[in-house]
């Protein structure tokens, strides 16, 4: 098969990264992907790094192996610790949410008092606060781990009392930061978005990567002359789990109204 029409993986720890797969659709509405969601391992925030980086990598390996012609890495945590090892060790682009998601805020700011939430991975890692200064080095980047954000929503949980008072919470020292932008610095967050937005008020601008990281996508397609252009043929999606394919299913219907084929959605067995 052409490089070109090859499918692009995505992948995350479990469902955040749907977030990212489902912007990638409305940018790139040609492209078929291939969406890995490793649930049977979620969460990986409040793993060991080099445990994370070795998830990253295993899956990375087993998507090349596959086809795809390009990666992108819908997680945050695993882009924090994995993204240098993975864009050295496989032979095809690899694209991470970081790089986007800081572009987007900046452009966002206007006091330079920028917040980032994530799990606890990602905010030990400051790979946001390195990506945010080093594209503009005056910024102040306010990092905050939430880790009770991804178990929430895992377990279907985006709504309610307990959940507004966990996310009020967590928010807290970031509304005493005065911060004027927050990142979204996990995948699965954007689905808790409007309790979140309704915590922090109208004055502070949410960002999550994953409008930026299909833009970002969208671009190594162009640079590397690997878009599919719709000529070839109808797209085709398929999403694997190690985990249970009816939660993803129901996961899939409830937060993105998809009811995907049966052969679309396949268990994936660990050891990959
Ligand atoms: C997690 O698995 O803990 C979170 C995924 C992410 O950081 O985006």
């Amino acid at each position: 098969m052409d490089f070109a029409h090859r499918p692009i993986g995505v992948f995350d720890s479990g469902i955040g990264g749907l977030t990212v797969f489902h912007a990638m659709k409305r940018r790139l509405p040609h492209e078929s992907v291939i969406y890995f969601g490793d649930r049977a391992r979620c969460p990986y925030g409040d793993r060991d790094p080099e445990e994370v980086e070795r998830f990253a990598l295993e899956i990375g390996h087993y998507l090349e192996r596959l086809g795809i012609k390009l990666l992108v890495v819908a997680c945050n945590t695993a882009t924090a610790v994995a993204l240098p090892r993975l864009q050295e060790e496989l032979g095809i682009e690899v694209v991470g949410v970081i790089e986007p998601g800081a572009w987007q805020a900046l452009e966002a700011s206007k006091s330079g008092r920028i917040g980032v939430i994530g799990t606890s991975v990602t905010v030990s890692s400051h790979a946001y606060a390195h990506a945010l200064r080093a594209l503009r080095p005056d910024v102040s980047a306010i990092e905050v781990a939430c880790p009770l954000f991804v178990p929430l929503v895992e377990q279907g949980h985006v709504e309610g009392e307990t959940v507004e008072s966990v996310v009020r919470e967590s928010l807290q020292p970031l509304l005493q930061a005065h911060i004027d932008t927050l990142v979204l610095g996990c995948t699965h967050y954007p689905l808790l978005m409007p309790v979140i937005r309704r915590v922090l008020g109208p004055s502070i601008r949410v960002i999550s990567s994953a409008d930026a990281t299909a833009e970002r996508v969208a671009r190594v397609l162009a640079e590397q002359q690997l878009e599919e252009t719709g000529s070839h043929r109808e797209p085709e999606v398929c999403f694997l789990t190690t985990g249970d394919t009816a939660s993803l299913r129901l996961a899939l219907a409830t937060w993105f109204g998809e009811t995907p084929e049966e052969r679309a959605v396949r268990h994936v067995s660990l050891p990959i």
